[in-house]
């Protein structure tokens, strides 16, 4: 099962997120969550979050990036659900084996990311990549759609369609 855990502050004026989900929420195996839509008053419930986490083979965490990070509702989600005894410490191991990807957006192109000015996108995904190293995941390669700015919902699509290729490759590939 993929579990997208999906966190936009305003689910109802977003295009490249929106475009995203269109193509993969309905396919076979794959659960959605929308954070803000769940929890408009921040008040989350952990052991549903948990429950829907053990259901789940891959995990994608998905949102637009705010200010080179992730939206608030979803730091609160890390420190509430990935709790002490749960997703790390002693025994702990509920979430070790499962796969994690990074999906998020950005309004900037790929060439803001490069290093130099601004910080390399690796560095930016380095905090989401130690949490799910720290808790037992196997990190995988991100997918990220750049330039949302410039982009209309024609341009989006292609990449929409090249996310929905990565889930069906991935089903594909842990089939059976
Ligand atoms: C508060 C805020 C902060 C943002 N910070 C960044 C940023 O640091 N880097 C960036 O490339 N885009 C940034 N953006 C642009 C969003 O990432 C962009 O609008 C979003 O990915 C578009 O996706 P959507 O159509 O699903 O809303 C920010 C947007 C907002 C509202």
């Amino acid at each position: 099962m993929i579990l997208i855990i999906y966190a936009h502050p305003y689910p109802q004026h977003s295009h490249a997120n929106k475009s995203m989900l269109e193509q993969v929420a309905h396919l076979d195996d794959v659960e959605v969550r929308s954070l803000y839509q769940l929890y408009p008053d921040f008040t989350i419930d952990i052991a549903a979050e948990q429950q829907a986490l053990s259901r789940a083979d891959l995990i994608i965490w998905q949102h637009p990036m705010q200010w080179y990070s992730t939206p608030p509702l979803f730091k609160l989600w890390l420190d509430k659900v990935l709790s002490h005894g749960w997703a790390y410490g002693g025994e702990a191991r509920a979430l070790h084996g499962k796969s994690l990807m990074w999906a998020v957006t950005t309004g900037g192109s790929a060439h803001h990311f490069e290093l130099g000015t601004h910080p390399g996108f690796d560095v930016l995904a380095q905090p989401l990549q130690a949490t799910a190293l720290y808790c037992g995941m196997t990190w995988l390669e991100p997918f990220v759609m750049h330039s949302t700015f410039i982009c209309d919902d024609e341009a989006l699509q292609p990449h929409a369609r090249r996310y929905k290729q990565l889930l069906l490759d991935w089903q594909e590939a842990h089939r059976g």
